[in-house]
């Protein structure tokens, strides 16, 4: 039996979170300005580590700067919405240029002037694998979601794109499709976990900063997995358990690639892997997984 009330809402058959839905007018006249930098993704793929990273950078790597507020605080979360609490666009618009912003809305959904005003975005993707488990745990701990019933369960609406932010495959598919058309970077977690100093970097020319190399070598360990986990100002430790309840599994989980294998049975796994070509098997996007 279920016992949580909430129920996701729809925009143009994606699923979110009801306040969002109700907000969506707001929402889609947002007005971006031309030297926005956007940070992309599906939920679970890496959204905290490449704040705190795109962060550190414009702060030049002063720990202390980064220590001013919890990640979502630093930067505004466009569709977020919880009434009478100021929007995450209320807080954008309070916000001094140039703004640093975040968002999980696939491209359809994305407030229009982002894309006259040809701003930056910095995509991040993950494997669907593992961002499927990441999300699992997710949503068994946020108390604002929707339960996600046993894994098998869970598995199937993951599949048909019903949890929040819509579909994985979709999602990817659409920001990987326009990533030569706007000013895109698009980097993937585990690139991240493989080389991190080398996808700093990346981000680093992206914002047009330079830094030293001593100064790389701190970013990437003070953005290192471990310390983020121990990082109040990251690990949501201040978050209220009526929201997310951490106890039921941390935020900072494991951070790694390939838990999937420790969830997806063999059949599961060859279903997901048909699915994963139909869907994704004509585009030119490989994650590139020793998995
Ligand atoms: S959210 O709620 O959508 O903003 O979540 P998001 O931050 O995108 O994703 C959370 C997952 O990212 C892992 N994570 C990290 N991995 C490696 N290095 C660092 N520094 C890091 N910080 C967060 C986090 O542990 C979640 O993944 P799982 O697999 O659940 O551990």
């Amino acid at each position: 039996e279920l016992s949580r009330q909430t129920k996701l809402k729809e925009v143009a058959g994606i699923p979110l979170q009801a306040p969002t839905v109700d907000n969506w007018r707001q929402i889609q006249t947002f007005e971006a300005k031309p030297d926005d930098l956007l940070i992309c993704t599906y939920p679970k793929s890496g959204t905290t580590w490449i704040q705190e990273i795109v962060d550190m950078i414009e702060q030049n790597g002063v720990v202390e700067k980064c220590r001013r507020a919890i990640i979502q605080h630093r930067h505004p979360f466009i569709e977020w919405a919880r009434p009478p609490q100021p929007s995450g666009v209320d807080k954008a618009n309070e916000m001094p240029a140039p703004r640093i912003l975040r968002t999980h809305l696939p491209t359809q959904l994305l407030p229009p002037s982002f894309w006259t005003n040809n701003c930056k975005f910095l995509y991040v993707a993950r494997n669907a694998k593992d961002c499927m488990v990441s999300y699992y745990h997710f949503y068994r701990m946020s108390q604002v979601l929707p339960e996600p019933g046993t894994w098998d369960e869970y598995f199937e609406t993951f599949i048909n794109g019903k949890v929040s932010w819509g579909s994985w495959f979709d999602h990817v598919k659409g920001w990987w499709e326009i990533r030569d058309k706007y000013q895109i970077l698009f980097l993937f977690y585990e690139d991240m976990k493989r080389n991190p100093k080398h996808e700093i970097q990346k981000v680093m020319q992206f914002m047009g900063k330079n830094l030293d190399e001593d100064v790389v070598d701190k970013i990437v360990l003070e953005t290192s997995f471990e310390k983020m986990k121990e990082n109040p100002m990251t690990n949501r430790s201040t978050t209220p358990k009526s929201i997310l309840d951490q106890s039921i599994s941390p935020f900072m989980r494991k951070g790694t690639v390939g838990d999937w294998k420790n969830h997806f049975t063999v059949a599961q796994n060859e279903r997901f892997d048909e699915i994963y070509k139909q869907k994704m098997g004509r585009t030119s996007l490989n994650f590139s997984m020793e998995l």
